[in-house]
């Protein structure tokens, strides 16, 4: 079964959260599983300088023809658009990187319209997948085009758009990692992208007289799937729906949730490189060290009794963070203290900003992108919020499981399906991995944060849930064996 993945981050080229981590994780796990798999990325300036040139045919750029798709003749590129055969570093896999300098050879955020010229970038990488779908690559064509969130939504789009009666065309799923953003562009982009205009109505694209991406993967993909099974359902309501819970209820036969998994080699107290000290679920005494380590770099106190209480995040309303930022008075208050990393809405982070100016030595907060802190944030933390508004899936919390740090987190999407609230039921079964709160509010997160605190008084509870948190496992292999499932109903005569 020869499957194409499509997407625009992988860790360590390109990572601005999740999805970095899925795409570096998820293509080798399909391998693994069995598939013949090769990953289509925009030719982003980290994604350029990572690959190495490829080692599988085609030995040369492929052209991407003009036609059906994105009208190319007319944006004047002083070169045409071209897929670059290449090599993944680490997994080794083929990649094809889209090479249109002229449209994403450009530093900072992938996902900033600086140019205005979004609607026409990722229209192309869907245009490129659409053309690999349907043969383009003389040497490999796959039977499924496995598509990543709204920048890949007009691949299934204009895959069906071009099949021709007869020849089978790839199938496609669509995997929705985030259904709040939704590549949302204004209606003059529809002539561009050379679809018939018909599709500019309520069943193709047209999204309030915009065009969305999101709504095209939605609308054509053979398969639908989210990130954990709790998303899957809360985004056929409206709540969660995002304004496109009609369609996908509409569409709710071919949707499903497959949980994300953990790169467990990336991502474990066992051999994390940014720790002096390992630690696991047998040596807890030295997540201790791992504490003090991580005090003293952010300008915490030393404190080894202090219950810290880590953030690792986007700062976007999606977190819920000014949750936190309401409660973090009283933390300190109760004796915690409180490590903040994480970057974005600036308000957010002026505010964690003040509360690190009012309680200096208690609360500190480290603004930016930073990824050996985020290792030893997950490592020296005692506990790590998420108190998302939503989460499809959330890893920080996995992360967090794995390494003793528990999770404190809102019932919503994938944290409620991968953390066991801490109540007098599950103690006693061994089965409490962290704090769950339901209502999203900071009454209810409160709550939660008193009974981590009660439980973190008394070391041999705690110590108990943390070793039952380690040993939960999130595993790829899993993940990958559904994702081959769902592929093979749809291609039941590839091998
Ligand atoms: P989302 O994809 O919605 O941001 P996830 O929990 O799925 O949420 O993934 C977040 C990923 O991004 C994790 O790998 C987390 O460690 C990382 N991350 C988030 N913010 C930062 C930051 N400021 N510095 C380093 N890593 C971060
Ligand atoms: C998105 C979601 C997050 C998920 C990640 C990877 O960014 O916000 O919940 O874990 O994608 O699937």
């Amino acid at each position: 079964m020869k499957v194409l993945y499509v997407c625009t981050e992988l860790f360590p080229l390109l990572k601005t959260g999740g999805l970095g981590d899925v795409g570096a994780a998820l293509p080798p796990a399909l391998r693994d599983a069995g598939c013949d798999v090769r990953v289509l990325l925009p030719g982003f300036p980290g994604i350029r300088a990572g690959v190495r040139p490829g080692r599988l045919p085609p030995a040369t750029p492929l052209a991407l023809p003009d036609g059906d798709g994105p009208r190319l003749a007319s944006l004047g590129l002083p070169q045409p658009p071209s897929l670059q055969p290449a090599t993944l570093p680490g997994s080794g896999l083929a990649a094809y990187v889209l090479d249109v300098r002229a449209l994403f050879d450009r530093p900072g955020n992938p996902y900033e319209d600086a140019h205005g010229d979004n609607g026409i970038r990722f229209a192309l990488l869907g245009w490129a997948a659409a053309c690999l779908g349907l043969g383009l690559d003389p040497h490999w064509q796959p039977d499924v085009v496995h598509c990543h969130d709204w920048h890949t939504g007009l691949a299934p789009l204009y895959l069906r758009q071009m099949a021709l009666p007869g020849p089978p065309r790839a199938a496609t799923v669509f995997t929705v990692h985030n259904l709040a953003y939704q590549g949302l562009f204004p209606r003059s982009l529809f002539g561009q992208l050379g679809l018939p205009d018909h599709l500019f109505g309520i069943d193709g694209v047209e999204f309030w007289d915009q065009v969305s991406f999101m709504k095209a993967g939605l609308q054509f993909a053979d398969r639908i799937t989210t990130v954990s099974p709790t998303y899957a359902r809360e985004i056929l309501g409206a709540e969660q729906g995002c304004g496109l819970d009609g369609l996908l209820r509409a569409r709710s036969g071919v949707v499903s949730g497959i949980l994300n998994g953990v790169d467990y080699q990336t991502w474990s107290p066992a051999h994390d490189p940014v720790l002096a000290q390992p630690y696991d679920w047998d040596s807890l005494e030295n997540k201790g060290r791992a504490k003090a380590e991580l005090q003293r770099k952010m300008g915490l106190q030393v404190r080894p009794d202090a219950m810290v209480v880590g953030v690792v995040s986007r700062l976007t309303e999606q977190k819920g963070l000014h949750l936190v930022e309401a409660v973090a008075n009283e933390l300190v208050a109760m004796g915690g203290q409180l490590a903040v990393l994480g970057a974005g809405d600036a308000p957010l982070e002026q505010a964690f900003l003040r509360a690190a100016a009012r309680h200096p030595g208690q609360i500190a907060v480290d603004i930016g992108y930073n990824e050996p802190l985020a290792h030893a944030i997950m490592a020296g933390a005692d506990a790590i919020l998420v108190p998302s508004r939503f989460e499809p899936c959330g890893l920080t919390q996995l992360y967090g499981l794995r390494y003793g740090t528990l999770p404190l987190a809102h019932r919503v999407g994938g944290l409620a399906d991968t953390v066991v609230d801490a109540t007098a039921r599950t103690l006693q079964a061994g089965q409490a991995t962290g704090f769950v709160f339901d209502e999203f509010t900071t009454q209810a997160l409160r709550g939660a944060l008193r009974r981590a605190f009660e439980l973190h008084a008394h070391p041999d509870s705690w110590a108990n849930v943390q070793r039952t948190a380690m040993r939960q496992r999130f595993d790829w292999h899993e993940a990958a064996a559904q994702y081959v499932a769902l592929y093979r109903s749809l291609q039941p005569h590839a091998d």
